[in-house]
């Protein structure tokens, strides 16, 4: 144990319950790992926890959609998520879920005392409301044409054609992604927490060494902007918890999430000797670090500790916030297979791989870093696998042949050894402040100089010379010493590697180098590989995967645009998907306005045998006199759609931004109604 043990509580951000996990996620979750368990070496007491964000509008949607209830979605989902972090040896202490009574508890405490020290208010505000599903519609369920470029298909309050920020009122046409119906507007009332009340506190808070200096800054522009009060509550339909004496109104989902971070700490509590009020009163001297991703700083740097403040809690002791992941220099791409799922990747390659790299890219400020392939073949082969793994591999032989296993009385160069140990301090300092890759490249250094000592001392050279039984011995315990202490600095970046080697060199598991002595008159394992290099076909096959998998975003759960890594991307389909596609030629035998539609006009179609009423989005293009007697294109083989003025019977294909730039595809003269496109 440390002369000082800190008591230390952990948090990474909590992964959504109704999509997999990815490995623009797991930079996070590789990042706070490694520094649990650095932290959990060095002998303080330190907790990692985390949990499903299991409420909110997509998840109950995509239930919906996936005909099961969203308890079902976010179990199965939660089965999901704690295996892929398993697998990425993601340690947490307590993975839970924000469905909890713990949560439910929590939300409901903070809610009151904020409620009863006068920091909730009530208005009444008018929002998008969709009169089929009979919901409010949150921005990102509300889509239409740009009104900046005309776009069509645009998502809440933002293009992603032409980068412009609007108001989702703004849309032109706009529809609800759930129906496919106009929005109308309706009123309610909602609840507000005055995150004004705490403007003085948070300007101070925020310039007290609890962030990065680019958030701080960041922030300073918000306060410039001026706070604004936080609307925190939902109507029913929703899935997530009651507000007290508020029937039908429910907690936003966002300020339930951080409140997930006690409930899952207090689940934990419960099931152990660590006492809540320790690391969460007022008066704590306990450490609380939240790690997040750029896009949710607003949350956890104003939100959160307004709401703990206000509720009479300790606030956090820092928040760490990183950039996002691209993949080969670009966003991630289902198209291009860089849109890669934990489980596909542990599916082909080694966790341990995107541990190493992910730690030889980190550091402690706020940007992006790129997974180039090439690069992570380089840095896992040559600096993991052929200088570290390379330095047990070249004395382990000579010490089991010729010395029975067993390591010299004596260490010959306890200067060399010493020099290693004194790198502790700067190493345990680059891991503290998480500056990983500067650890990486630290500890690489060693790696070359035990290397450059067997280079020197050639072992192989000193097995074929009579009498140099005893340099050889001592030459191989001095590399097999030097690699006890490189893997001891490597532990919590490839614990499962460094696993292995403790096994081999035959000891306890390792805590952080301090005062330690060499190995000596000691006995160590066979060895065996402890990682082997990065084989560039199962890379090729991982990309190749994740190609094949891809998922199509459902309409009902548009992805995040802030978050890069969740950035939807046109899925492709297979060609069995085109081939059930029956398209026919259609005449338009009739054309007609539809009271009341901005948009749509009923057509009625012949397609030779049958007729067809197809209701279309073209009459910002198309007055109905120009379009009757025409032939076009249609999808034949749409199932009906009940929509507001009729159903709709089928599709008609056009072309072109929208607005007046919508052309109709029609077949050269010589086609026939009913005739099939192939
Ligand atoms: O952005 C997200 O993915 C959220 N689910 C993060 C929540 S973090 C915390 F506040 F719960
Ligand atoms: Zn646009």
């Amino acid at each position: 144990m440390p002369d000082t043990q800190r008591k230390i509580l952990v948090t990474s951000a909590l992964p959504y319950a109704n999509g997999p996990i990815h490995i623009g996620h797991l930079v996070e979750y590789i990042q706070t790992d490694i520094w649990v368990r650095f932290q959990k070496q060095r002998g303080h007491s330190c907790h990692y926890i985390c949990a499903d964000d299991a409420h909110g509008t997509p998840i109950m949607l995509r239930a919906q959609q996936e005909g099961i209830t969203p308890e079902q979605l976010i179990s199965d989902t939660w089965t999901q998520h704690n295996a892929d972090f398993a697998g990425f040896n993601v340690g947490f202490d307590n993975f839970y879920s924000t469905h909890s009574d713990e949560t439910r508890e929590y939300a409901e405490l903070i809610y009151n005392r904020l409620n009863e020290r006068g920091h909730i208010h009530s208005k009444t505000i008018t929002q998008a409301y969709d009169p089929v599903k009979q919901m409010f519609l949150p921005d990102r369920f509300i889509k239409g044409e740009c009104p900046k470029c005309g776009a069509a298909d645009q998502y809440g309050d933002n293009c992603e054609v032409c980068s412009a920020t609007y108001s989702p009122t703004d849309l032109i046409n706009p529809v609800s992604a759930v129906s496919g119906e106009k929005p109308i507007e309706k009123d309610s009332e909602h609840y507000f927490f005055k995150l004004t009340d705490f403007e003085a506190m948070l300007k101070e808070w925020t310039r007290s060494g609890h962030l990065q200096d680019q958030v701080a800054n960041k922030l300073s522009e918000w306060f410039e902007t001026g706070l604004q009060d936080w609307d925190i509550s939902r109507d029913a339909p929703y899935f997530g918890f009651e507000i007290p004496n508020a029937p039908g109104k429910y907690f936003y989902v966002w300020l339930d999430a951080p409140v997930g971070y006690m409930g899952s700490f207090k689940n934990l509590c419960d099931r152990s000797e660590l006492d809540f009020d320790d690391y969460w009163a007022k008066d704590s001297s306990a450490e609380l670090y939240h790690f997040i991703g750029k896009d949710i700083m607003y949350f956890h740097a104003l939100f959160w500790p307004a709401m703990l403040t206000g509720a009479g809690f300790r606030t956090p002791t820092a928040i760490f916030a990183h950039g996002f992941l691209t993949v080969n220099g670009e966003k991630m791409s289902k198209s291009r297979g860089t849109f890669i799922k934990a489980r596909t990747y542990l599916d082909h390659l080694n966790p341990e791989y995107l541990r190493y790299y992910f730690a030889a890219k980190l550091s402690n400020r706020v940007e992006d870093i790129d997974l180039n392939f090439e690069d992570f073949c380089q840095r896992v082969n040559t600096d993991l696998v052929n200088k570290v793994v390379n330095i047990a591999s070249r004395c382990s032989g000579f010490i089991s042949k010729r010395f029975d296993g067993k390591l010299a009385d004596a260490c010959s160069e306890p200067a060399l050894f010493a020099d290693f140990i004194s790198a502790s301090d700067e190493i345990a300092d680059l891991y503290e402040t998480r500056e990983y890759s500067k650890a990486m490249r630290a500890i690489s250094a060693l790696a070359d100089k035990a290397n450059q000592y067997i280079d020197e001392k050639q072992p192989w050279v000193l097995a074929k010379q009579e009498g140099s039984d005893a340099e050889l011995h001592a030459a191989c315990s001095v590399g097999i010493n030097l690699f006890y202490l490189i893997a001891a600095y490597l532990k919590p970046v490839v614990p499962e590697m460094v696993a292995k080697a403790e096994a081999f060199l035959n000891i306890d598991t390792m805590a952080w180098p301090t005062d330690w002595q060499p190995l000596c008159a000691h006995r160590i394992n066979k060895f065996k590989p402890l990682l082997t290099r990065v084989d560039n076909d199962k890379l090729a096959a991982l990309v190749e995967a994740s190609k094949q998998n891809l998922e199509k975003t459902p309409t009902s759960a548009p992805a995040k645009t802030t978050d890069k890594a969740k950035t939807a991307e046109p899925a492709l389909i297979d060609f069995e998907d085109f081939a059930k596609i029956d398209l026919r030629v259609a005449r338009i035998e009739k054309a007609e306005h539809i009271e009341q539609a901005d948009k749509l006009l009923r057509l009625t179609l012949s397609l030779g045998d049958q007729q067809r009423q197809v209701l279309a989005g073209i009459k910002s293009a198309y007055t109905p006199e120009q379009l009757e007697g025409r032939l076009t294109v249609i999808v034949a083989n749409l199932k009906p759609r009940k929509m507001r003025f009729g159903v709709s019977e089928g599709m008609v294909l056009a072309a072109g931004p929208g607005g007046k730039e919508i052309w109709l595809l029609s077949p050269d003269d010589g086609a026939t109604p009913g005739m099939k496109i192939k």
